[in-house]
């Protein structure tokens, strides 16, 4: 009954690797756990309190980053790269919503990835599927893709790089916002989301001025030099969760060390499965991802297990529905959920419901798509009366071609130019800022609506 780090182990684990090799694994996890830990209780805490802010209508929630993360693109360029997209976006949700905007890395430790066939077929020869570099590799040959515990070490070893990078760029001067100009990435600069965003800046750097003319000093002026950045990831690889798992100093409740935040994927949220499990026992804010299907019946036995006590800032419900399913499919949800009084944030994932694959075999998404969810989510949220309190994004600094349409108008037939994904296909810098100033728009429009009505 009583919960520990391992009581996963006795209930069924869907999407774990089979490792050819037990006693491998085995020896990697003991010296997993003997490695420092990413992040700290406190942080945890920290986020929590923001993220009961975001709850309660008070601030906004944006989450970000690649698909998967991969060893042969990591760069600090690149982790650079998505964490100034994330700067940017969030300064302009900032503006529209004024509110804190809760920021949130899917970075530092997404190497795992759920498959719908753990078979994968090619002209007649199987192999295990790829599940992400933390496991095996994407070569469709017999060694590449046999699972190596040994990965797991370099997953841990890149995020450990990561999320130092990480905490560098977030309190080390890069984030000031006096720096609001320099954010954007030279590809970008010739778009008309780039317009607009250096409008933006432009208004912000006035602003700025304006207040240390008036002599704004101190504390408060101090918090506009850096961010509170956070990691997440899927909580799927447990065996790796669990050796990363530990006792705050306090001594009184578990860390998942691992990042700030998890989630469990629509794929292993059995409410007596082996995630749920080990997502109940350990203090960080958990995500649900809530699919087309997913029924009231289907999530308050999950979360009857992981927020018992109905505490706020614990729980974000990450819908991904489908741009043509949402409005049938969420408001029934929301409605029984806040009809219950649980205390979730509504948060949207408009990527995940909208993959297709072209004729020409790349998996893509249409911005347009993308955009037609998110607005159908805030108005199945809003329209239940509970507040659409954040947006969860795959999306990358660096210059692809992979989402079609938005500012520039990609077609499938650029595609092939810089087709770079280890997995789903992402927002561009561009797209991504394309999009935030779409949000920021049903933002304000949901702001200033209010005031007229108050
Ligand atoms: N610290 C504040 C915040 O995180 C203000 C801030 C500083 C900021 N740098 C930022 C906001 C960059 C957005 C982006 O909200
Ligand atoms: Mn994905």
């Amino acid at each position: 009954m009583s919960w520990t780090p391992a009581s996963w182990r006795d209930k069924p684990a869907a999407q774990l690797p089979d490792y050819p090799d037990a006693d491998a694994l085995k020896r990697v996890e003991a010296e997993l756990a003997a490695k420092p830990p990413l992040v700290f209780a406190g942080e945890a805490r920290r986020l929590r309190r923001q993220l009961a802010d975001v709850a309660a209508g008070k601030a906004f929630l944006l989450q970000g980053g690649d698909c998967a993360e991969s060893f042969k693109e990591f760069s600090a360029d690149n982790v650079r790269d998505t964490f100034r997209v994330i700067l940017q976006m969030a300064v302009i949700l900032t503006f529209a919503a004024a509110k804190p905007v809760v920021k949130v890395g899917r970075i530092a430790g997404q190497f795992t990835k759920p498959r719908s066939n753990p078979i994968e077929t090619q002209n007649g020869v199987e192999l295990p599927s790829y599940r992400g570099d933390s496991v095996n590799d994407m070569a469709f040959e017999p060694e590449a893709r046999r699972p190596d515990p040994q990965r797991l070490i370099r997953s841990y070893e890149q995020s450990a790089a990561t999320i130092n990078l990480l905490r560098a760029f977030a309190s080390g001067g890069f984030a000031d916002l006096g720096n609001v100009h320099q954010w954007t990435l030279e590809f970008v600069k010739d778009s008309p989301a780039s317009d607009r965003y250096t409008e933006l800046a432009g208004r912000i750097s006035e602003a700025l001025a304006f207040m240390r003319a008036c002599g704004v000093t101190g504390d408060a002026a101090r918090s506009l030099e850096s961010v509170d950045f956070y990691t997440s990831h899927e909580a799927l690889h447990l065996p790796f969760e669990e050796a990363l798992t530990r006792r705050d100093s306090t001594g009184d409740a578990w860390l998942a060390t691992s990042a700030h935040m998890l989630w469990i994927g629509e794929r292993s949220r059995q409410p007596d499965g082996a995630h749920v499990e080990f997502a109940s026992g350990v203090m960080n804010p958990i995500g649900i991802k809530c699919g087309p299907t997913m029924e009231p019946d289907d999530l308050f036995p999950v979360l009857d297990k992981l927020n018992p006590d109905n505490e706020a800032g614990r729980i974000i419900l990450i819908s991904r529905m489908g741009a043509d399913r949402v409005r049938e499919r969420l408001p029934h949800l929301v409605k029984a959920v806040e009809g219950e009084g649980r205390s979730v944030i509504w948060s949207c994932d408009p990527m995940h419901g909208n993959t297709v694959k072209t004729d020409s075999g790349y998996k893509t998404r249409d911005f347009d798509r993308v955009l037609k969810e998110l607005e159908g989510f805030m108005q199945a949220v809003a329209g239940e009366g509970a507040y659409p309190g954040g947006v969860h994004f795959e999306m990358t600094g660096r210059d692809v071609t992979e989402c079609v349409g938005g500012a520039k108008a990609l077609t499938e037939a650029d595609l092939s130019s810089r087709y770079h994904t280890h997995c789903d296909p992402r927002l561009n810098a561009d797209q991504a800022l394309d999009m935030a100033f779409r949000i920021a728009e049903a933002l304000t429009a949901a702001r200033t609506g209010t005031s007229r009505a108050a």
